[in-house]
């Protein structure tokens, strides 16, 4: 698998703010990570490749130039939300830019703490272009998210490494701790562990005024695009399928449980840490018997699960379609505003292909088992839904086509073209 991207981009912006010359293996290729560079690069970043690796020579925690022109940031949520925290630590004013998906996307779930911090951030309604003017003595803050989304608490605790004192941010429910990780690698002062007085609650805090120090990364395979192969191989009857180096992080990998107890056969083997990641091989058998949830009733998915599953959903709609009483997630509303509503485009192209779907406000319902027919499938330009689709059209009776297919590249260029290799025709 092509390296994650979400530990792509963190060690990218890592290795900008550290002290010396970090090497990166198994960078991410997709278009979001690359953007992320291009911001980087353009914020004074030397960026060189050697033979595979990158080669990132940070300027230290406050050490950006001014770029002058807007940072486009493209497709990608994390690029923007991430590098906000890092931008409201800097003595210049810059702006942050993207794509019309992108500029359509909720920005004030940064707004409000960064301001908490003392930046002064300028919107239209809470959306990008966002205008940053930081400063390099933020004020240290305790946070408690108000949305479950690690971008938003790794972009407070990056902004946090500036600040002078203790930055705290709370999460009701677990979200991806890759940035935490990271931090640790880079040899920040980073605190995580169970918040005192409530139920599920996680704290993760850093010390700043912060100094990292450059490190050699390698980046595991990513575990979001191997769900696509992963969910085919294990529906397809007769497959058998082992990705190998990839990140078995437990915030991650919640949807391989998801399948298991639809009863289908995927299995993690070899787990060991790498650069404060686990990485391990995840191995899949194609299951010839009748797929049910083990309870009696329908399979659902809702309240803490869903920030752990969130890239995975419309993936996990298309498996439901092929399991007896089909499936229901809720809690989800954040479906809404990813890279396209993914409840909605994932109701639109479950119902062309013939499933019976019911959207609700936070999700939606899938009845299953049902037989899938090929159909013409519109992904909005959203690369998981392009994917997911590509799963359910290879489920599916007849021939499935779908548009604007290079989307895909968002997170994983040469989707299809490995998916070929794979597939036996
Ligand atoms: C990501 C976090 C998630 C996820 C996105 C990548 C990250 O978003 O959906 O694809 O790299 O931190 P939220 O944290 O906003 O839910």
């Amino acid at each position: 698998m092509p390296g994650d991207k979400s530990i792509s981009h963190r060690a990218a912006m890592m290795a900008a703010l550290a002290q010396g010359t970090s090497s990166i293996r198994n960078f991410s290729t997709s278009a979001d990570c690359a953007a992320t560079l291009a911001c980087l690069n353009a914020l004074g970043v030397l960026i060189e490749k050697e033979n595979e690796d990158l080669l990132i020579t940070g300027v230290g925690i406050n050490g950006l130039r001014d770029p002058k022109a807007p940072l486009d940031c493209g497709n990608s949520g994390t690029t923007m939300r991430l590098l906000a925290g890092i931008l409201a630590a800097q003595n210049f004013t810059s702006t942050l830019t993207g794509d019309d998906s992108l500029r359509s996307r909720p920005m004030q779930r940064i707004i409000e703490p960064l301001q908490m911090m003392g930046a002064n951030i300028s919107t239209r309604d809470g959306r990008a272009p966002l205008l940053i003017q930081g400063h390099r003595n933020l004020n240290p803050i305790s946070y408690e998210l108000l949305v479950a989304s690690a971008q938003v608490k790794s972009c407070i605790l990056l902004a946090g490494l500036s600040a002078k004192g203790r930055t705290e941010v709370i999460e009701n429910q677990t979200t991806r701790d890759h940035t935490e990780r990271m931090l640790s690698s880079f040899g920040a002062q980073i605190e995580t562990g169970k918040a005192a007085h409530k139920e599920n609650a996680r704290f993760a805090a850093v010390n700043g005024p912060a100094r990292l120090s450059a490190r050699n990364v390698v980046i595991p395979g990513d575990v979001s695009s191997a769900a696509y192969f992963i969910a085919a191989a294990a529906l397809l009857p007769g497959s058998s399928l082992e990705v190998s180096d990839v990140g078995v992080n437990p915030t991650r990998v919640l949807f391989l449980d998801q399948l298991r107890t639809m009863g289908l056969d995927v299995e993690i083997t070899g787990t060991h840490d790498d650069n404060h990641e686990p990485v391990g091989s995840i191995r899949v058998r194609g299951s010839r018997k009748q797929l049910s949830p083990e309870s009696d009733s329908r399979m659902t998915i809702r309240g803490l699960a869903v920030p752990q599953l969130i890239d995975e959903l419309p993936l996990l709609a298309v498996v439901g379609s092929q399991i007896e009483g089909g499936i229901e997630i809720r809690d989800a509303a954040e479906l809404r505003v990813k890279e396209s509503d993914r409840i909605a485009t994932t109701a639109l192209n479950l119902r062309a292909m013939g499933a019976d779907v019911k959207e609700f406000d936070d999700g939606f319902r899938v009845a299953g088992p049902v037989a899938l027919r090929g159909a013409k499938v519109d992904p909005h330009g959203d690369h998981r839904i392009a994917m997911a689709f590509a799963v359910a059209a290879l489920l599916a009776e007849g021939e499935t086509e779908i548009s604007d297919e290079e989307c895909v590249g968002v997170s994983f260029p040469g989707f299809f073209e490995l998916l070929e290799t794979v597939v036996k025709r």
